[in-house]
């Protein structure tokens, strides 16, 4: 077979970025600051403002101190389509809140700011006064499965009196569309939609080696007419996507071109963390063998976390990678192409220790240009 000497060129300066930059773990946020953002989230849900809770929720997740599962219960909220979806993750988080709570014997104010305060409160005083004040305008009816829940099942209940809420306050209204800084935002699906096939298409062109037509790629997303069709709050945002493509746009060799797609990624990312909109597309559960369609599946849906953003894609996609094998057995591969197996279980791992995203992107960029460094090999057994 014919060796090309590519793996030292491409992935060991990325994987030596990559790894050895750990960051000691940051301290759990304090329950206040995690009180007024869940109020503010519920406040949020209560109004029916779908793009208001789901911009809270990532906001929340920004916290220094939030972990792993709180930003998975907070990406089940920011990355849901439907208001459903969305109280439903509201509901986990409240229960999340509670059973923690509860296991450690923690007592909260006897005087609930909010009915979200007194759904995580081990106590049922406060719960019982706080439904008693709302139903000043809404019926005893709605509120009894929530009253009578014990504390390790409000969630449910919770999140079905948050959609009576929201649906009663929409009633007649129309749901509140993505704003930013306050300036309501037009229509913007056509070409939303667009841009995410041109960053989809990048990433793959990336995967295949195809650096011409990866440039095709880049130089759509860099002509991005977004700016003429958004007010001038969103165009920051436009000029550092368009910064990012014009990146890529100049790269002249494949690595350039991947640590610049994940930038592209990380700037669409900004601007749906900062007007709580951005792609809801359903998780599917990996299929087939756990060979190359595994690895495929994970390298899209870590792109995709990057992008919505969202984590619980992130995560998923990192964990398939991890387990998926790349060399079949049996397979007598030369040792530069184990090295790059090994090297992409490493990256896979750190993916699902970081979360910063800027490490992120560094993994993503490592990734994408894993795929042709081994594939260039030839793909012949020795
Ligand atoms: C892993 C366990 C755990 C989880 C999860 C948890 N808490 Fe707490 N919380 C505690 C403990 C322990 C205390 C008491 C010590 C303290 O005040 O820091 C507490 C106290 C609080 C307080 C009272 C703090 C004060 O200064 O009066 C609030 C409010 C609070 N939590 C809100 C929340 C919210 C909202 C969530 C869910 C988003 C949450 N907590 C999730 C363990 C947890
Ligand atoms: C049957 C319809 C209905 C239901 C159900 C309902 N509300 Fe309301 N709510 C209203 C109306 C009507 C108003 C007054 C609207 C206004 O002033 O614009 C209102 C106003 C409010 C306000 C004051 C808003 C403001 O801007 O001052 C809050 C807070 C509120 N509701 C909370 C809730 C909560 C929490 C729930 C669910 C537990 C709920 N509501 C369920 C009809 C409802
Ligand atoms: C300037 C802000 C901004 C930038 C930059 C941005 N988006 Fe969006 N995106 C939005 C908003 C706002 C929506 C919600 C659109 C709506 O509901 O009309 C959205 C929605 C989406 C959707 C869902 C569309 C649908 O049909 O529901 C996708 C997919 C998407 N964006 C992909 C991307 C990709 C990929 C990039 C980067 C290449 C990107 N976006 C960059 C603001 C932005
Ligand atoms: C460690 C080496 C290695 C890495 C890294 C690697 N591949 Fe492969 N890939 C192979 C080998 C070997 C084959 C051929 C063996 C086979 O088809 O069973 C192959 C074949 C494929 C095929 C065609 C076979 C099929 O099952 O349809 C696809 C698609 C594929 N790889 C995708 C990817 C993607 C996407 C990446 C990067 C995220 C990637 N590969 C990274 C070694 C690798």
């Amino acid at each position: 077979m014919q060796h090309k000497g590519w793996s030292g060129v491409l992935i060991v300066p990325l994987l030596a970025g990559c790894l050895h930059r750990g960051s000691p773990p940051p301290e759990p946020a304090p329950g206040r600051e995690l009180l007024v953002h869940s109020v503010a989230i519920h406040d949020a849900l209560v109004q029916g403002d779908l793009h208001e809770a789901r911009a809270r929720a990532g906001q929340m997740a920004a916290l220094p101190g939030a972990d792993v599962s709180l930003r998975l219960m907070l990406a089940e909220i920011s990355g849901a389509g439907t208001l459903a979806d969305t109280t439903a993750g509201m509901g986990h988080l409240a229960q999340y809140c509670a059973d923690c709570h509860a296991a450690q014997g923690v007592s909260l104010d006897e005087q609930p700011v909010s009915l979200l305060q007194a759904v995580i409160t081990p106590a049922s005083a406060p719960l019982e006064r706080s439904l008693d004040q709302l139903e000043v305008h809404l019926s005893g009816a709605s509120t009894q499965e929530l009253r009578s829940a014990p504390l390790s099942e409000r969630g449910t209940p919770y999140a079905e009196l948050l959609t009576t809420c929201a649906d009663c306050h929409l009633a007649g209204r129309s749901p509140p569309h993505p704003r930013l800084q306050g300036v309501p935002l037009p229509e913007l699906k056509a070409s939303m939609g667009q841009h995410f096939d041109q960053a989809v298409d990048l990433g793959l062109h990336v995967m295949e080696g195809d650096l011409e037509r990866a440039r095709l790629s880049a130089t759509a997303l860099a002509s991005t007419s977004l700016s003429q069709e958004l007010p001038e709050t969103a165009w920051p945002y436009v000029a550092e996507l368009q910064e990012a493509a014009r990146q890529a746009e100049q790269a002249t060799g494949l690595v350039e071109m991947a640590l610049a797609t994940a930038q592209i990624e990380l700037a669409c990312a900004r601007c749906h963390t900062a007007t709580g909109a951005g792609p809801t597309q359903t998780l599917t559960a990996p299929s087939g063998e756990r060979h190359m369609s595994f690895h495929l599946y994970g390298v899209y849906w870590m792109g995709y976390g990057l992008l919505a953003p969202d984590e619980r894609a992130w995560m998923l996609g990192a964990t398939v990678l991890a387990s998926a094998w790349m060399l079949p057995p049996g397979w007598s591969a030369p040792p530069e192409q184990r090295e790059l197996e090994e090297a992409v279980h490493g990256l896979a791992q750190y993916a699902l220790a970081t979360q910063d995203p800027q490490a992120r992107a560094e993994i993503r960029a490592a990734l994408l240009v894993s795929c042709p460094a081994c594939h260039a090999s030839g793909m012949e057994p020795l």
